[in-house]
């Protein structure tokens, strides 16, 4: 069965191949056009085509096919929700799937599972792994907000997924706290919520408020090589990281494109999780300070709960 990491090269490559062949779908530049001719024709200089922010409400359209070449290795958390998706059993709910850099596991792995997001770019390519690791059959995506939980289709759920962030991108105390509450109405009896947000200790937080900063640099399937770089202004009053990120990728031919986003994300308190989950009606909750499940402690560098349904001193479900 194909790995991730060859969906990814895959579609990477077919997705080079469409650029090089014509104009890019987001940008709308072609390498045929005037600038990327001059700058061919002279030796050490290069072009540069900055992609133009098409979709406000949607930070991760742009950058969707940037987000899989940045994370294809990436996978530190995935044996968790694959224990845990064995231990409690599906269908399984991912809020804000993306490109299904878990679901799709979870799927090869057997599970029934649903994800949904609101950026249609992200599930598109979703689509496309599931298609080509053939597991279309237990996979559901839909478009939706986390704050919508309990529509997701495929349920009640045994396991509910918040991974890297996600609730962080939802503005304000109460729209996470109205994705807590969906999210509970969404698991059935002996169901689950997992959720791993970052631990904003003052340290961490700090290293957030910065200018500019070189955040790494990754090759696609066609050699091109891609620099992310990002600036970040905390807010502590509002407890938000605003953020800006530009993706530069070279070509072969020396011209340079950039691709730009920005989003907001609300950073949340070990305390004040344990109030909203209390709030949204959660029997009992554990919480973590990384993705094998150590202590939550100063240390930490995520906050990583699961959040019961029913109690464990309850008898089991029916
Ligand atoms: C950091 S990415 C995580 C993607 C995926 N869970 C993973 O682990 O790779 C966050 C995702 O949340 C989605 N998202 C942001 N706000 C959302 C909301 N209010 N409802 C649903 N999805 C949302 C974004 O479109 C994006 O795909």
């Amino acid at each position: 069965m194909p790995s991730r990491q060859q969906h990814a090269d895959s579609l990477t490559t077919a997705a080079s191949r469409r650029f090089s062949s014509g104009a890019d779908p987001v940008s709308g530049w072609s390498a045929q056009s005037p600038v990327h001719r001059a700058a061919c024709r002279v030796p050490g200089t290069i072009a540069l085509m900055v992609t133009p922010r098409r979709h406000p409400e949607d930070p991760y359209a742009a950058i969707a096919s940037l987000y899989d070449i940045e994370h294809v290795g990436y996978d530190d958390d995935l044996d968790l929700y694959l224990n845990l998706a064995v231990a409690t059993g599906d269908p399984i709910l991912e809020l804000g799937c993306g490109t299904g850099r878990l679901l799709i596991p979870l799927a090869e792995a057997g599970h029934r599972v649903t994800g949904i997001d609101l950026s249609r770019p992200m599930l598109d390519r979703a689509r496309q792994f599931a298609e080509t690791a053939g597991v279309l059959d237990r996979v559901t995506l839909q478009r939706g907000a986390m704050t919508d939980a309990d529509l997701a289709p495929g349920g009640p759920f045994g396991l509910v997924i918040v991974a890297i962030n996600g609730l962080l991108h939802l503005p304000t105390a109460a729209a996470q706290r109205e994705a807590f509450a969906a999210a509970r109405r969404a698991l059935d009896p002996r169901g689950q919520l997992v959720i791993d947000v970052l631990n904003p200790t003052p340290d961490t937080l700090r290293g957030f408020d910065q200018s500019l900063v070189h955040e790494g640099t990754w090759h696609d399937a066609a050699g091109d090589r891609v620099d992310k770089f990002a600036a970040r202004r905390l807010s502590a009053a509002r407890q938000t990281i605003e953020t800006e990120l530009w993706y530069e990728r070279i070509g072969p031919e020396g011209v340079v494109r950039r691709t730009t986003t920005s989003y907001q994300l609300r950073y949340v308190y070990r305390a004040e999780l344990d109030l909203m989950l209390e709030l949204a009606g959660f029997a009992e909750w554990q919480v973590y300070g990384s993705y094998d499940l150590d202590p939550y402690d100063d240390g930490a560098d995520r906050i990583v709960v699961t959040a019961e349904v029913t109690a464990s001193s309850a008898p089991p479900p029916t």
